[in-house]
């Protein structure tokens, strides 16, 4: 069975809003029980935030996105915020590093791997166990909820993957093949979304008008803080919010590496310019360059959400806001276009909404190298803090760059 035909199911918007409940307790609620333990321990040290908390957003959101897939495709949460169990993220960092070496340095690593790099491998196999024990378990539950309501079967990834046939065969996945379709949705599901919730908070604190406006929006929209704001109720009641997201997906892509394919062995393939390509030759499309080419973005390197934003005054029509869309590469397009990418706007929206809402931000004081007035030289706009550009682009320096000042929401705490 194809990976895009067994995934669909578990990530059309319909099973989303089924999964919703799940997604807001293990992300963006779990992540405010975090700041408020900083917040009630006044976590902050000498780090310039006047006396108020001090939390490190990347690895928090880092966290965050395991712990969403976790919850979603292995039946619970893999308790990396509150419990600070970071075995998932260190088998996925282990597979990771393998596959890197595997692949650039040493390809006698993939028969020699048992002896070269134990440690690795035990970080890997204890994913793979753990992978496995939460499938038999969830068989087990299955088997016997068969002849009773479907109801005592939680709906998430994990029961789609177990579910799903084959449709000419009717076969069932292989538990092998099962394991490691649980484990791509790991690579697929944790950095990419983390990574677009670190650059959109990061941009919102250099871009203050930006910040000041769209937690108006969603402030005098949901006032009651009592009252979590789930992604069904608030997209189309958030329209800045979403266009915060578009524009940040647009100005620093995660997938902001080069997205490759291979010509087809049987023919070869024209471009629009007149140019052949043989058959086999690999191509590679480079999405930071397209989401800042001039031609298609004007100002490409201001941060500017509200080209997002269908309005008059904008001077945005509807159909404007559409074209910009389909020229974001962020989630890859066409028939290779990234299959969790509902999931990811569910789970980013919500995250920004709530804590947008119920926190006010800001950056440390002893963090003098970035802010709304650092300037930098060739932009002539708020320096970026580096980023590192691997399989996703992610910031360099969480231990450095990470950290924020936050403190609760009070004009709109009840
Ligand atoms: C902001 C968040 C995300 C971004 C920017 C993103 C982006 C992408 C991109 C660019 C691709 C490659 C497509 C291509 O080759 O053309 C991809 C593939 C993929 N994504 Fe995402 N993704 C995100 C979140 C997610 C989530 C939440 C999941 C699932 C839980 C997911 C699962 C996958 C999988 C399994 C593939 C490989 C699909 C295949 O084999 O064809 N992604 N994603």
């Amino acid at each position: 069975m194809s990976r895009r035909r067994l995934m669909k199911p578990a990530f059309t918007t319909t099973h989303i809003a089924v999964m919703e409940q799940s997604i807001l307790e293990a992300g963006p609620l779990s992540v405010m029980k975090k700041f408020d333990e900083a917040i009630r321990q006044k976590e902050s040290d000498d780090g310039g935030c006047g006396g108020a908390a001090k939390v490190n957003y990347v690895d928090s959101f880092h966290y965050m996105t395991f712990d969403v897939i976790g919850e979603l495709a292995f039946g619970q949460s893999f308790g990396m915020l509150q419990k600070g169990d970071l075995f998932a993220l260190d088998g996925i960092k282990a597979l990771n590093t393998l596959e890197y070496f595997k692949e650039v340095y040493v390809p006698l690593l993939s028969k020699y791997k048992e002896l070269l790099v134990p440690s690795m491998i035990k970080k890997i196999n204890r994913l793979k166990d753990f992978t496995k024990d939460v499938v038999a378990k969830r068989k087990k539950q299955t088997a016997s909820n068969s002849n009773k309501s479907p109801s005592g079967v939680p709906q998430d990834i994990l029961q789609v993957f177990i579910n799903n046939t084959d449709q000419e065969t009717k076969a069932k996945l292989k538990e092998k093949d099962l394991i490691s379709e649980l484990i791509v949705q790991l690579f697929g599901g944790t950095d990419t979304s983390s990574n677009t919730l670190s650059w959109t908070l990061f941009l919102l604190m250099v871009y203050p008008e930006t910040y000041k406006k769209v937690c108006r929006e969603i402030r005098s929209t949901f006032p009651d803080r009592s009252k979590p704001i789930t992604y069904t109720e608030g997209l189309s009641k958030l329209p800045y919010l979403e266009a915060v997201i578009y524009e940040s997906m647009r100005f620093l892509p995660t997938t902001s590496g080069r997205v490759g394919r291979k010509v087809p062995e049987q023919q070869g393939f024209e471009l629009s310019t007149g140019q052949y390509l043989p058959p086999g030759t690999e191509v590679s499309v480079p999405i930071y360059s397209i989401h800042h080419d001039g031609a298609l973005w004007k100002d490409h390197h201001v941060f500017i959400p509200e080209r997002f934003l269908a309005s008059e005054k904008e001077g945005n029509s509807v159909e404007d806001v559409v074209a910009r869309k389909k020229n974001l590469m962020t989630f890859s397009t066409g028939v290779r276009v990234c299959p969790g990418r509902n999931l990811a706007m569910c789970e980013i929206f919500m995250t920004l909404a709530n804590i947008l809402r119920d926190y006010d931000f800001w950056l440390p004081e002893d963090m003098v190298e970035f802010g709304p007035d650092v300037i930098d030289d060739e932009t002539g706009e708020p320096r970026i803090i580096p980023g590192f550009l691997g399989i996703t682009y992610t910031p360099r320096y969480s231990e450095r760059d990470g950290w924020i000042c936050v403190k609760h929401n009070v004009a709109s705490s009840q």
